[in-house]
């Protein structure tokens, strides 16, 4: 008689396997993940409930961890479902991670990816004439930026302005999961139009606002189309909303304060909208992707 031996996969083979299926169907990236491999270490580690890595580095250490079976079929559902939809797989999953921190997310709210996360924990240092205690966090969305804003500051108070009570519902539930509902407050607001004036002046503003232009609209992915319109487009220049902001923000900003604001791919169009405002083009892991600009310039401006 042969005793059958259950050969239990490890975790390398079933990685690679679904990182294979993924890439052999054409998706597109940059929703939180870069590439096909990053993408199916996600959805593994999360189909094992292990805690989500700091950095897809430490993967090469979990290559001969065992992955039970009914892990294998949840990573497999996940990626059928994925190839099927070209839904972002934050959505699929319903949570994604930011500088190592974990926000719930679904389809009233952008997968989190800014570059501004990237900027919080030091890149702003040599801007702010102190550590900051009034942040706005314009267009705030899931609230991302606005708790790390305040994990990093904790002396700060934060405010999260969205214009979407869909957004900010997700906001409060993120704020709520990172226990910030001291410091964290949000508001719905049409940028900063419902904040009043006599408000406590801003130290540091941030805003990673709907900036795709036009063309690149009609262009984009199916898997950015299942982010909110609203999120995204940002009239034929992309500038409509930034536009609107750098008006808006002298009668907010301190006399020391700082505006941070995400472009993305449209540095040409900022440049071209405004092309006297003297700026700082902070050194993000994509250059050229986010903008500081000084109260004091945006008021001469
Ligand atoms: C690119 S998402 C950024 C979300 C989040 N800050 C992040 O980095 O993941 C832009 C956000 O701006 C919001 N928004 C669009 N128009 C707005 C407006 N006029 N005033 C305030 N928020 C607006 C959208 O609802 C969306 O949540």
């Amino acid at each position: 008689m042969t005793r059958q031996v259950a050969v239990v996969p490890r975790f390398g083979r079933v990685w690679r396997k679904a990182a294979r299926r993924l890439d052999a169907a054409h998706l597109q990236y940059g929703q939180g993940t870069e590439d096909a491999l990053q993408e199916a270490a996600w959805m593994l580690i999360h189909s094992l409930g292990w805690p989500v890595l700091a950095s897809f580095a430490q993967l090469e250490a979990l290559r001969e961890r065992e992955v039970p079976a009914d892990a294998v079929q949840r990573l497999d559902a996940l990626v059928d479902t994925r190839i099927a939809t070209r839904k972002p797989a934050a959505y699929l999953m319903g949570e994604a991670w930011l500088q190592g921190e974990r926000f719930v997310v679904d389809a009233r709210v952008i997968v989190p990816r800014s570059y501004i996360a990237e900027m919080l924990h030091a890149g702003l240092d040599p801007w702010l004439a102190d550590a900051p205690r009034t942040i706005v966090d314009v267009c705030t969305g899931s609230g991302c930026l606005g708790i790390l804003a305040a994990k990093r500051w904790d002396q700060a108070d934060v405010l999260g302005i969205d214009i979407s009570a869909d957004a900010l519902d997700v906001a409060r539930t993120n704020i709520a999961l990172h226990a910030m509902e001291d410091r964290v407050r949000v508001l719905a607001s049409d940028l900063l139009s419902a904040r009043p004036e006599d408000s406590p002046r801003v130290d540091l503003m941030l805003c990673n606002p709907p900036y795709v232009n036009a063309g690149s609209m009609r262009a984009l992915p199916a898997e950015f189309r299942h982010e909110p319109n609203l999120a995204l487009a940002g009239g034929p220049d992309g500038m409509d909303l930034v536009r609107r902001l750098l008006n808006q923000a002298p009668r907010h900003l301190a006399p020391h304060g700082v505006l941070v604001v995400e472009i993305g791919n449209e540095r040409e169009h900022f440049e071209a909208a405004f092309a006297r405002l003297p700026v700082v083009w902070l050194p993000t892991s994509t250059p050229g992707t986010v903008v500081l600009v000084e109260a004091a310039d945006l008021v001469r401006a």
